[in-house]
């Protein structure tokens, strides 16, 4: 069977991290046929659009997408349409990709990169589910307009739509408890039903799909909460799942945890199974050329897709014990590397995993 990857490096570290994430999926003896496309501000400079037509296409024809990263201050001023999040945003819409998980966990060689005593955060193992295509990121109608009532009659007014509709976060659901299945049988679903409509309907509908599963403890929490239980207590959640907005925030604040955020990976999914690997980290176009990125989350993001897109779960084990090998042998990339470590350079750290790859 020849998987099809489309491989959109994006920007800043973007292209040396999946450089060294192709390198080690061409060391799996697959038959993969891996097809790259410019996007983000690099298909904005040689094309004049973010999400360029062609590079939309081949995403749309590939069985998985392996995606590095894409931004650049240098962008900032651009329209909306034509900044480099409008590709990512495009292609979670297009291809429907309404399912993020972003796993978070500690490994234990990197017990001291958390900014939290080792106490609570040692064994860390969170699954963020967050729902990717809703939300008040895609809400209609958002704009700037003058305001026609209210005390602020007259002036300039931004606005944007919170909105979900129950079929939607149904299916956001049913993944979150069979993912908690899978798990400990924990789901907490973070909302903000205290004082918004959309997440009163959230709730109700979490708890209407949980007859569906008498084995899943299901709690709920206000993202405020959430977000103060996540540093207090982190090793009380297990799979969390929450909305789009919310996911954002919370996903970034789990992953920093565990210290680490260049290790962590991530999976967009669709209905029918098609996905985005990204590494959760981004583009940091300040380190960008100078082969210091830490090119781990986007190989463990490729193994993601070997295991959820790829149906080659030997293939994706065989990544993950490789980069638990070379933490094991005590090779760091400088954003994790403490004393008595050897730290490596972005091509140097792909050299270790294909070379543990193939021990
Ligand atoms: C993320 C990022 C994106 C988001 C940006 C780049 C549009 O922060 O994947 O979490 O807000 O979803
Ligand atoms: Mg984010």
């Amino acid at each position: 069977m020849t998987h099809r990857i489309a491989v959109l490096p994006g920007d800043g570290i973007g292209p040396e991290i999946t450089e060294q994430a192709v390198r080690v999926l061409n060391e799996l003896g697959l038959a993969l046929v891996i097809e790259q496309a410019p996007v983000g501000g690099a298909a904005y400079d040689l094309s004049g659009h973010p999400l360029p037509p062609e590079t939309l296409a081949l995403a749309q024809n590939s069985s998985a997408i392996l995606f590095g990263a894409v931004g650049d201050w240098k962008y900032d001023k651009l329209p909306r349409e034509h900044r480099p999040e409008q590709a990512i945003l495009g292609l979670r819409k297009a291809l429907g990709l309404f399912a993020n998980l972003r796993p978070a966990i500690l490994y234990p060689e990197l017990a001291n990169a958390s900014s939290l005593k080792p106490e609570i955060v040692s064994g860390l193992d969170i699954l963020i589910l967050r729902e990717l295509t809703g939300d008040i990121y895609f809400g209609q109608p958002r704009g700037v307009r003058i305001a026609t009532d209210g005390p602020y009659k007259g002036e300039q007014e931004g606005f944007d739509t919170m909105r979900y509709a129950v079929p939607e976060i149904k299916r956001i659901a049913h993944l979150g408890f069979q993912s908690a299945m899978k798990r400990s049988r924990k789901l907490c679903s973070v909302d903000k039903a205290n004082v918004l409509e959309t997440s009163q309907l959230w709730r109700d509908t979490v708890i209407e799909v949980s007859k569906e599963y008498p084995d899943v403890a299901l709690s709920h929490m206000y993202v405020d909460n959430a977000a103060m239980q996540l540093v207090r207590a982190p090793r009380e959640f297990d799979v969390i799942v929450t909305g789009n907005l919310f996911g954002d925030i919370l996903s970034d604040e789990a992953a920093m945890l565990t210290g680490s955020i260049g290790m962590l990976p991530s999976a967009s999914l669709n209905a029918s199974g098609q996905g985005l690997y990204e590494p959760s980290h981004g583009s940091a176009p300040d380190i960008a050329g100078k082969g210091v990125a830490n090119p781990l989350a986007t190989i463990l993001s490729a193994a993601m897709m070997l295991r959820y897109s790829l149906n080659e779960p030997v293939a994706a084990d065989r990544i993950e014990d490789a980069v638990r090998q070379v933490l094991s042998q005590g090779f760091r990339t400088a954003d994790i590397n403490e004393s008595g470590m050897t730290k490596l350079s972005t091509a140097e750290m792909g050299d270790a995993v294909v070379a543990a790859l193939n021990k």
